[in-house]
């Protein structure tokens, strides 16, 4: 059995359906995402495995232990929240011993792990400040440090980025990676941002409506989704439309290769799933055979890439090209070929 393991569990609140027959498991050690939608059913699954509200049907185990009856103080599991709010009249260092001094640890082994957690946070020598002395990032580290010092068994995180600016998402991410490494805790990271979710995760759990739709590492998310909805909802994506026809699929009469029909039949109605980075668009010219052929309807420039829409039959399809001098720029209007190796592509049933 997994370390984390989820069995048939739903949980509703009168009428709504928050989590619907849940299956999962989770290895010791993994950082593991549920990545999906607001109100997808994330901080729910999450609530359920601390114990702060219990699953309508269905079991929950932690190595091996059924802890579903538990109370949430004797699960051995530390949360992080959105905003988790520490307490403004403590210092740094009386917030991060607070759960030691709850357990009535004693002062000199409360000092050498506040110190260590300190210096694991990269806050060494913050001990004396308070809240208000700390930006956003900072405050976070301390929430986080708050519960590493306890030395939980599984680490929660639910959006512990969300209340943080751009730049310091993005360093916070690489951070919080580093660190659950390094400690080597279970971690479980909600999320609604995709890519938080691929740059953190060993593998994630993308949900809809109460239901998980599919696992996988970041590389099997963003590369073999098994669903139009995942397809969309990481990354971005153009769904051609088409018909498969003889291990091909034909978009209004242009037969393109595909690697895998992944059990689509002659016939049958598919998308076919290109990302917009694994286009290559050059000027209309007879040498080489294009996969499809278009105009350009819009270009817009956004520093790094360029962003191409280019109508080919009928449909519109985004390409990305990096902003270099050795690119061709194409205007409004030209006649354009678009390539891509059919590894790329993937059918969409
Ligand atoms: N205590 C509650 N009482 C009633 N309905 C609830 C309660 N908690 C959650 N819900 C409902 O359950 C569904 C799932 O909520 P949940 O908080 O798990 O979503 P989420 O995926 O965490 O969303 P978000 O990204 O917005 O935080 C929502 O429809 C929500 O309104
Ligand atoms: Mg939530």
């Amino acid at each position: 059995m997994s370390f984390v393991n989820f069995q048939g569990v739903t949980k509703s609140f009168g009428k709504t359906l928050a989590v619907e027959e849940l299956n999962l498991s989770i290895e010791q050690g993994e950082f593991f995402s549920l990545l999906g939608p607001s109100g997808c059913g994330k901080s729910t699954t999450l609530r359920m495995l601390a114990g702060f509200i219990a699953p309508s049907t269905g079991r929950i185990h932690v190595h091996g232990r059924d802890i579903t009856d538990l109370p949430p103080e004797s699960r051995d599991i530390g949360i992080v929240f959105q905003n988790y709010a520490i307490f403004p009249h403590m210092t740094v260092f009386d917030n991060i011993a607070f759960g030691l001094v709850e357990r009535r640890e004693d002062r000199t082994s409360i000092k050498r792990k506040v110190e260590a957690a300190l210096e694991q946070v990269g806050l060494a020598g913050y001990g004396g400040r308070y809240e208000r002395e700390l930006s956003g990032g900072q405050k976070q580290r301390v929430a986080l440090a708050r519960v590493l010092v306890i030395e939980p068994e599984i680490l929660l995180l639910d959006e512990p980025l969300s209340a943080l600016d751009k730049k310091m998402r993005e360093e916070m991410k690489f951070w919080i990676k580093n660190i659950q490494k390094s400690v080597g805790i279970t971690t479980i990271y909600v999320t609604h941002d995709q890519s938080e979710a691929l740059t953190m995760s060993d593998r994630i759990a993308v949900m809809d409506a109460g239901r998980v739709l599919q696992v996988g590492s970041p590389v099997e998310i963003y590369e073999e989704p098994n669903s139009r909805f995942i397809a969309e909802f990481i990354g971005e994506s153009n769904l051609l439309m088409g018909r498969m026809d003889d291990g091909q699929v034909d978009i209004g009469g242009t037969s393109v290769p595909i690697p895998d029909p992944r059990g689509a039949a002659s016939g049958d109605e598919v998308a076919l799933l290109l990302r917009p980075e694994q286009i290559r668009l050059e000027p209309l010219s007879p040498e080489e055979p294009p996969k499809l052929t278009g105009r350009v309807a819009d270009e817009v420039y956004q520093g790094s890439i360029r962003r191409y829409l280019v109508e080919s039959r009928g449909q519109t399809v985004t390409v990305e090209v990096p902003n270099r001098p050795d690119l061709s720029q194409l205007p409004k209007g030209a006649e354009v070929s678009l390539f891509w190796h059919p590894d790329s592509s993937v059918v969409l049933r």
